[in-house]
């Protein structure tokens, strides 16, 4: 399954990088399949992020893709695929102290019962979501 899931991630970077004429059909199939993505839902990191994200208020402002008050999720990955891995650390801390400005006017509210590393639990949650 782990298998699975690291050829699917080898393959979207692939797919990024511009990936090859030839396989076209093939890619626009993975493409699709990515909304569902069963070997995603397998990921630890996928499963931690999502408990905390569950148990919080999170989901009263975000979802994966349709806008509420807060940007998607999808948005959020897409934004930050290729950051470096610092960028968890920055995004959790602005989930914990809350803020605005990046997507529009609309604050984000402070989550200071959350800890960062479950802030940051929830942000690898969120940025797996990417698609391109
Ligand atoms: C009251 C509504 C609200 C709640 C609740 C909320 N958010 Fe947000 N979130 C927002 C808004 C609005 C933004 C956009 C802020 C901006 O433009 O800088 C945002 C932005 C974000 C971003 C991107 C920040 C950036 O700088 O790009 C992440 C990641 C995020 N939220 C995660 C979370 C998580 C995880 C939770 C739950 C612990 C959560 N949010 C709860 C409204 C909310």
């Amino acid at each position: 399954m782990k298998k699975y899931f690291i050829a699917v991630l080898a393959f979207a970077l692939l797919t990024a990088c511009g990936g090859n004429a030839g396989k076209e059909e093939k890619e626009g199939t993975a493409e699709e399949k990515k909304e569902v993505a069963p070997d995603l839902s397998a990921d630890p990191v996928y499963q931690a992020g999502l408990a905390i994200v569950g148990k919080s208020d999170c989901l009263t402002c975000h979802k994966v893709d349709e806008k509420i008050q807060g940007p998607t999720y999808r948005d959020v990955a897409n934004k930050y695929a290729g950051y470096p891995d610092t960028i968890v650390t920055h995004l959790a801390k602005k989930v914990i102290e809350g803020g605005t400005g990046v997507w529009g006017e609309i604050p984000m509210i402070p989550h200071p019962a959350l800890t960062q590393e479950e802030a940051e639990a929830a942000v690898k949650y969120i940025l797996l979501l990417k698609n391109k």
